[in-house]
């Protein structure tokens, strides 16, 4: 496994390999920290492709909290054993000035609510901003067949893949499956910075979202009802959500009710620290 930290060493490592008849790339892109979550698109990504490639970058265009940026876990050494581990060919771990060189003046910028709901409304407009701006840089740079990202960050997949259909970018999007912990918390760089009583608080998340669930299996039609019983776990653990919303899987449109398959999504702050989980709820 190398490590690469320029587009141009990125390309030629890529052509090397391509010119070696390994010609089917494969992407996934983090900000580092990695954890079973990561490494589970990393293994989506070797079973189908020649070459795959993981970027490092914490991308700061896409952080709205100065402390959140600062505080995010940079451990590049422990990152680069595990994604080799994992079946990492390449990592591209690019210096700043590498992805936004000194001018830099464009902005990938998506409107309407795939953008403007959920984490758009929560963390301001600019996140997504960030997110696609520098994604649509690390596609381009990698020419990837396909790139995998996490369905724990749903509305993140919905916003690629609207960009890379806008932008005609030739590289598949492909949504892999959250990855829990035993007790059932997502998977998250995130959760370290959880104290051990929080940790356990926390778990009212997944157990919310479970509740949903079994209340709409139950024959809950109502997404107001439905609402009404994730919320009750919630504050049962002391926990007041940013957002715990009803929408549809597609468009992020709010559903009043679960006839169709519903996306359930949750932010809430525990302690310090600030989690999202998601489950798409079928209807019974
Ligand atoms: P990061 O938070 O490091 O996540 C990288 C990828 O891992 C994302 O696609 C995310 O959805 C996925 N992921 C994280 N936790 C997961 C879990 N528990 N199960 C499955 N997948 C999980 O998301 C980003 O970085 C950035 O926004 C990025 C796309 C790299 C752009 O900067």
């Amino acid at each position: 496994m190398k490590i690469v930290r320029t587009v141009q060493d990125l390309r030629r490592e890529l052509d090397e390999a391509r010119a070696d008849g390994r010609g089917r790339v494969g992407f996934v892109p983090t900000m580092g920290a990695l954890h079973e979550g990561h490494l589970s698109l990393v293994r989506a990504a070797r079973a189908e492709n020649d070459v795959v490639v993981l970027s490092i970058f914490v991308n700061p265009t896409q952080f709205t909290e100065a402390a959140d940026l600062s505080g995010y876990p940079r451990q590049e050494a422990a990152d680069a054993a595990l994604a080799e581990g994992a079946g990492v060919d390449l990592i591209f771990a690019p210096e700043a000035s590498e992805v936004y060189p000194s001018g830099f003046a464009t902005t990938v910028h998506l409107s309407g609510a795939l953008t403007e709901t959920l984490e758009g409304a929560a963390r301001g407009g600019a996140h997504f901003d960030g997110v696609a701006t520098v994604v649509a840089k690390l596609l381009l740079a990698v020419g990837a067949d396909a790139a995998y990202f996490g369905q724990k960050d749903a509305q993140q997949v919905l916003v690629v893949t609207r960009m890379v259909a806008d932008l005609g970018i030739p590289t598949r999007i492909v949504a892999c499956p959250t990855s829990r912990d035993d007790d059932g918390l997502a998977r998250s760089s995130r959760n370290v910075r959880l104290s051990a009583e929080d940790r356990t608080r926390a778990l009212a998340i997944p157990r919310a979202l479970a509740a949903a669930a079994a209340a709409v299996s139950g024959g809950e039609a109502s997404a107001e009802a439905v609402h009404g019983v994730a919320a009750a776990v919630l504050a049962d653990a002391g926990i007041e959500p940013e957002y715990l919303a009803f929408v549809d899987p597609a468009s992020l449109e709010p559903v009043r009710t679960m006839d169709a398959p519903v996306l359930c999504a949750i932010a809430a702050r525990v302690g310090e620290v600030r989690l999202i989980d998601n489950a798409v709820i079928e209807p019974v």
